[in-house]
């Protein structure tokens, strides 16, 4: 009989597969969350054999500079070969829902300056439609409730009911000082379009929805060994 392998098994195994996309003497685009927790620990192994880091997290940041691998500023830097960042849920055409761990807008810019996104993400990740994953918005505090409104009445054929993300009881403060609107009930079929039309209400930092910087590869952790999904 066969064992299975655990959630944090798969994670494990997805954040070393990466480590093929790591070219030497490059800096890495780092995002955030226990997936690519696996990576830099992985990337720690090999540490001597990249520049550094830049990453989307002060989390992130923190684990990169605690295992020895320089953090670089994103502000310095023109562009990146890859970024490397697991997701909440992946459709077939690469494109993801991100931002369960708040750092979603940190995680957009990063990723737009990489050549290519690699993510890295468990087969529980996967699915047809993007919206099961209550998407993350993130948001200035006054717009929340407009915000909230605008999500109510529908977008792109889909509605949804926004709820403030708390922490201790307290709305979440992001890296950015901003708060975070976790949307349910939505039903993304035009991932695009609803990011492009998201973006563009008052108030809204970033959508959590990933089409315009959609993955290139997913390395998708499965109970038969890591796939790799080309888009
Ligand atoms: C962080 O804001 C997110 O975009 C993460 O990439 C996403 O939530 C995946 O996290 P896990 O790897 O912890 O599942």
């Amino acid at each position: 009989m066969t064992q299975q392998v655990s959630q944090s098994g798969l994670k494990q195994q997805v954040g070393r597969a990466a480590l093929d996309y790591v070219e030497a003497g490059q800096i890495i685009g780092v995002g955030t969350g226990s997936t690519v927790n696996c990576f830099i620990d992985a990337l720690a192994t090999i540490k001597a054999r990249v520049r550094g880091a830049v990453s989307s997290s002060e989390a992130s940041t923190a684990r990169l500079k605690a295992l020895g691998i320089p953090v670089f500023d994103c502000a310095e830097i023109d562009a990146l070969s890859v970024y490397i960042d697991g997701a909440d849920e992946i459709d077939p055409h690469g494109c993801m829902i991100k931002g369960g761990g708040a750092a979603l807008t940190r995680e957009k810019i990063v990723a737009a300056h990489a050549a290519r996104f690699i993510c890295i993400a468990d087969e529980s990740k996967r699915v047809e439609v993007l919206g099961r994953f209550p998407l993350p918005v993130e948001v200035i505090p006054m717009a929340a409730r407009y915000v909230a409104r605008r999500f109510a009445a529908g977008v792109c054929g889909t509605r949804g009911d926004a709820i403030l993300r708390l922490r201790d009881g307290k709305p979440l403060i992001t890296d950015n000082g901003q708060h975070i609107l976790d949307v349910r009930g939505l039903h993304i079929a035009d991932p695009l379009t609803f990011e492009r039309e998201v973006s563009q209400w008052p108030g809204v930092v970033t959508v959590g929805v990933f089409a315009l910087q959609k993955a290139a590869v997913c390395l998708l952790g499965t109970q038969g060994g890591v796939r790799t999904l080309s888009f």
